[in-house]
């Protein structure tokens, strides 16, 4: 039992820091991305202005393991219909990594980099 106990906290320990690491790397460089090709023109983290918002669309793909393919391909081709009748333009000159670091970042949630989120609107 004691065994068993400890394997159960070791694999949580462990699943937890992989994803806080991932997050804390990613999120900076993500946003800069999401910046840089004007993702937040339409995209808020926590409401929604053209598009949905990163929470919404986190909150809608959770634990579905074909998401980050199936996003990173609907970001460069753009497309409509899953949130209503307005289009997501395509994003053929980002490169595959770009999109692919920010639709994990979005599937986490788009939180802040760092403790920048606290602007109050
Ligand atoms: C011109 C406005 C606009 C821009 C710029 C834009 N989006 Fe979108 N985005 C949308 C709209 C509208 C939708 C909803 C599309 C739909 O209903 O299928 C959407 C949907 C999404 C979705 C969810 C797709 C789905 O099928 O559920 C993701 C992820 C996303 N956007 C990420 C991004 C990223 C990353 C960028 C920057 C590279 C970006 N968007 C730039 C308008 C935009």
């Amino acid at each position: 039992m004691k065994t068993f106990g400890g394997v159960v906290l070791m694999a949580g320990a462990l699943a937890d820091g992989f994803a806080s690491t991932a997050h804390a790397v990613d999120a900076a460089r993500a946003q800069g991305i999401a910046n840089a090709n004007a993702c937040m023109g339409c995209h808020a983290v926590d409401r929604k202005l053209v598009g949905p918002s990163f929470q919404q669309i986190a909150a809608k793909y959770k634990g579905d393991a074909q998401a980050p393919a199936k996003l990173a391909k609907k970001v460069k081709d753009g497309g409509s219909g899953v949130w209503g009748m307005i289009p997501m333009p395509a994003h053929q000159s980002m490169s595959d990594a770009d999109i692919r670091t920010v639709v994990e970042w979005v599937l986490a949630g788009g939180g802040a980099a760092a403790s920048s989120s606290s602007s109050s609107k």
